[in-house]
């Protein structure tokens, strides 16, 4: 019977040093429900002086060449919490080939390269568990691929990204400014090292592609998401969404129809009586369909060190059962590599669009003449002064693919009496 399990990490920021605390405060929790105890024993930085104010379990000492855990034989299974393609992928790689089971929070990279790596886990027979990589603190990937494996999953529609998630519910709520917001997430350690990820709504499309490749069996990788992200959102668009009923979200939504793999990340207003109009701050939600369930709902943190730390630590509990039982690959994976996309384009919505306009006679009569020559119809409409020479539209729109919302913005913008197309943002009606 083996007296520990001896894990090591790659990388001590944010997701590092959640982990390692909550090991820490719930040491005999979790020895008491995987029966041995987990042993933190090497820790890979590139600069410890950095971390000497971070107090260390008295089995864990720093190493600033990462060979050092690979070739220690002692070591049954591999955190890396560094983030990043390349060196987190050597490391990744080496790891599994030298035998090392491998826990990781790193969705970028299993957003490209997800697939290979599981199969090279399966290779050489090691572990591979990423829960942490989708939805911070909640257990989505294992319900997908365990809880609900028996189902077919048709949809898949969330909140997956806690640091747009946060910036959106305090301009909203609390008026206050994107940048200002966008640097408290930033403080509270919700966003990526490059908060683009977060605000152009990369980090959503990966999380999409990971849960798309577990709930239809594909290879799905971040290129087969279209993407939109939140830069282009005015505090006026807010205002009036509310003015219409509605609450602004970074919405991830992966379908599996006859036609086709839909997998899209954008902006969208819902109904503030949506059940994912609720979900505030740094908190994410998934919501899926599937032919047995039904309905299922997921709620919880998405970003942080200690919601983050839960997924890894569970992860770790996960493989060190299989380590003590002597078991490994439990997390088996086919992916095929055939897809058919459905074009994004022929995707239908409702659409809320904010412009510019002269402020004179005849111009609702000329914007409404565009929507017929579209067949699209203005379900309604707020018309506000700017200035003594300006107005602003606030439309919302009947639903129509969003390839005829492209020709209608394309017909305003060669209106005269239109200045500014600002802002166009789909209404999930359903
Ligand atoms: P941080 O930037 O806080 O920490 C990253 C750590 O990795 C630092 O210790 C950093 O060291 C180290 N590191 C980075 N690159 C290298 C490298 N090339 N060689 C050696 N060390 C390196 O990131 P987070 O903890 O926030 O994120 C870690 C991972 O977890 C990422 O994949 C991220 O996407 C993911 N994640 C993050 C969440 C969060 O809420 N923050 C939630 C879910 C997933 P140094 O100090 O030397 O730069
Ligand atoms: N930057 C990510 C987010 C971290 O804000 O959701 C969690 O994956």
């Amino acid at each position: 019977m083996k007296q520990g399990v001896k894990i090591a990490l790659l990388g001590f920021g944010t997701v590092g040093q959640g982990t390692v605390e909550l090991l820490t405060k719930n040491l005999d929790v979790i020895q008491n429900r995987i029966s041995v105890p987990v042993i933190v024993d090497k820790i890979y930085v590139r600069n410890p002086d950095k971390y000497s104010h971070v107090a260390l379990p008295a089995t864990a000492a720093f190493v600033t060449d990462y060979k050092e855990i690979l070739q220690d034989s002692s070591i049954d299974i591999v955190v890396e919490v560094m983030g990043g393609t390349t060196f987190a992928r050597t490391c990744i790689e080496e790891a599994i080939i030298a035998g090392k089971h491998v826990v990781t929070a790193n969705k970028d990279l299993l957003a490209e390269a997800g697939p290979y790596l599981m199969e090279l886990a399966t290779k050489h027979h090691v572990d591979l568990r990423f829960e942490a990589s989708v939805a911070g603190a909640i257990p989505i990937i294992r319900a997908l691929y365990d809880s609900f494996g028996s189902n077919q999953i048709t949809e898949i529609m969330g909140i997956l990204n806690g640091t747009t998630n946060f910036i959106l519910s305090k301009m909203s709520e609390d008026g206050l400014g994107y940048e200002e917001v966008l640097k408290e997430a930033q403080d509270l350690g919700y966003a990526e090292a490059d908060p683009t990820s977060d605000v152009e709504g990369y980090d959503a499309a990966r999380k999409l592609a990971i849960l798309g490749s577990i709930a239809f069996n594909k290879r799905i990788f971040f290129e087969d998401v279209s993407c939109e992200g939140i830069t282009q959102i005015d505090a006026s668009d807010i205002q009036f969404g509310k003015e219409f009923g509605y609450t602004i979200k970074l919405l991830g939504i992966a379908r599996e129809t006859k036609k086709g793999l839909s997998l899209n990340v954008h902006p969208a207003f819902i109904a503030n009586t949506h059940p994912l109009a609720s979900v505030r701050g740094s908190f994410n939600a998934v919501f899926l369909r599937g032919n047995g369930f039904d309905e299922a709902m997921f709620y919880g943190r998405g970003a942080g060190s200690l919601p983050t730390g839960s997924s890894i630590v569970s992860d770790v509990m996960e493989v060190a059962r299989n380590v003590v039982q002597g078991k490994t690959g439990e997390m088996k994976q086919f992916y095929y590599p055939q897809k058919t996309m459905y074009s994004s384009s022929k995707i239908e919505s409702a659409y809320y669009i904010r412009m510019t306009v002269d402020n004179s006679t005849g111009v609702l009569a000329k914007v409404a003449t565009k929507l017929a020559e579209q067949r699209i119809s203005a379900h309604s409409v707020i018309q506000r002064k700017a200035d003594n020479d300006t107005a602003t539209l606030a439309i919302i729109t009947s639903k129509c693919p969003h390839a005829y919302i492209q020709n209608l913005i394309d017909s305003f913008n060669h209106l005269r009496v239109v200045r500014e197309v600002g802002s166009v943002i789909r209404i999930m009606v359903e």
